[in-house]
């Protein structure tokens, strides 16, 4: 088993490139099986699901050319419309390829994402959506089997604001009969980002951004080319480990106006910042205080994807915090190991009090999930000693080279192998 060693304890400081965005990546790769022609993507994010979802594109029938951050799909021959059970277990965003498969083809067949580390994973709104737009549904050999004889424009209102429910329908609209008006959609820049890019290729999609979408169905998209925005959450990782650590970083590439909730939350902490011509500079130097209460939300309130990473960031605040989880249910996982650092975390169900210490100690602890596993390396980063990050692959999944980046700013890290 591989892992992150760090000996902590030093402030983060320089400057250093964002990698392209995971959760735009994975639904505009999703999206390009809709055209039976090229697509290029340039600044795709060299992690882990990026190459489960190459894998589950060239299964389709898609020939995937990759090279240094740009990928050239190619959907002529795509004919197999599955995705296999294994690709499912490493990866549970597959849903995103519900919409894309039944838009191209009139047929899916997946895995169901399964509860996960995190929460479970329901998908009724996105079978109540698409069953609106006349597809059908059904559980074969415990898989998801969709079929339709022709997409319909409707009018959809989604109970929650699902970001992948939300992008599922945006996908199977494209080449659906008519209008498509989704309501009370999710509003995540990764959104806009996909209606922005099948925009380019040809489709018809007005008012992302917002809470209801129009999309008029069009007969054939184009071959485009299309440069991924930056990874939000990885910014805020980074921003949090400098903000941690007392340092002083510069992101360059870094779109501070996707990020107001989480310069909000730095901001109350204590730090300082500035967006200038070669990036965005955090001064973390005085980032000391603790916060009263913190909610996760929906975009554009603070997200739960960086949600234990503030956690991680609050283990050393001056005083008492509190964090609500309203987005996944299970996301306080890192309480223990956290403790187990010297930190003073309970949890109750979906909110976490923080007690601020003086310091952590280096330890052994384990990833469980991405997020939480970067959050670990946070806390890694501001502990006085040499702590062990075992679980790196799951950190793999979304970040291209944490240790690298963070090695970049000072930080003593490196990825070791565990002899058996
Ligand atoms: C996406 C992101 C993930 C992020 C999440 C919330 C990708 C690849 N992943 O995940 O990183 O944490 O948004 O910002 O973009 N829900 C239902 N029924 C459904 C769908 C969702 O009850 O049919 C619930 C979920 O259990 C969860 C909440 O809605 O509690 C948010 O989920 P959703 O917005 O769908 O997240 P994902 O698209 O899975």
């Amino acid at each position: 088993m591989e892992y992150f060693e760090i000996t902590g304890g030093t402030p983060l400081h320089g400057s250093i490139t964002l990698q392209g965005s995971k959760n735009a990546a994975l639904p505009l790769m999703a999206a390009s099986i809709l055209h039976p022609g090229r697509t290029t993507l340039h600044h795709v994010p060299a992690i882990r699901d990026v190459d489960v979802m190459i894998e589950i594109l060239e299964n389709i029938g898609c020939t995937v050319q990759k090279d240094n951050g740009t990928l050239i799909i190619d959907a002529a021959k795509a004919e197999h419309f599955e995705v296999a059970a294994s690709l499912g277990e490493r990866m549970r965003s597959t849903i995103i390829l519900l919409g894309s498969m039944l838009g191209r083809a009139g047929r899916a067949k997946m895995p169901f994402p399964g509860g996960c580390i995190i929460g479970m994973r329901p998908i009724d709104i996105h079978i109540t959506s698409l069953g609106k737009m006349g597809a059908v549904f059904e559980e074969t050999d415990g898989m998801l089997c969709a079929v339709t004889d022709g997409l319909c424009g409707t009018r959809i209102h989604l109970r929650f604001p699902s970001v992948g429910a939300t992008e599922n329908v945006i996908l199977a609209a494209v080449y659906a009969r008519g209008r498509t008006r989704i309501e009370n959609c999710a509003k995540e820049p990764e959104i806009a980002e996909l209606c922005r890019f099948l925009r380019e290729k040809g489709a018809k999609i007005e008012g992302e951004g917002t809470s209801s979408i129009l999309v008029e169905g069009v007969s054939h998209l184009r071959d485009s080319t299309y440069t991924l925005m930056p990874d939000r959450i990885v910014a805020g990782t980074y921003l949090f480990a400098a903000a941690a650590t007392r340092g002083e970083i510069c992101l360059e590439g870094m779109r501070p106006s996707d990020m107001e909730s989480v310069l909000d939350v730095l901001g109350r902490m204590g730090a300082v910042y500035e967006n200038r011509e070669d990036g965005f500079y955090l001064d973390g130097r005085k980032a000391i205080n603790p916060l009263p209460v913190v909610c996760t939300e929906t975009y554009p309130g603070f997200p739960t994807d960086l949600q234990s990473q503030l956690l991680a960031t609050l283990c050393v605040a001056r005083g008492r915090s509190v964090i609500r989880e309203c987005i996944f249910e299970e996301r306080f996982r890192i309480a223990p190991w956290l403790n187990r650092m010297g930190a003073d975390v309970t949890t109750d169900g979906r909110e976490a009090v923080i007690e601020g210490k003086e310091h952590l100690s280096g330890q052994m602890v384990k990833a469980q999930e991405l997020r939480g596993g970067a959050a670990l390396v946070i806390a890694a980063l501001m502990a006085q000693g040499i702590t062990r990050v075992y679980g790196s692959a799951f950190i793999e999944r979304g970040y291209e080279d944490l240790a690298g980046d963070l090695r970049k700013l000072g930080a003593v890290i490196s990825k070791k192998k565990a002899e058996r």
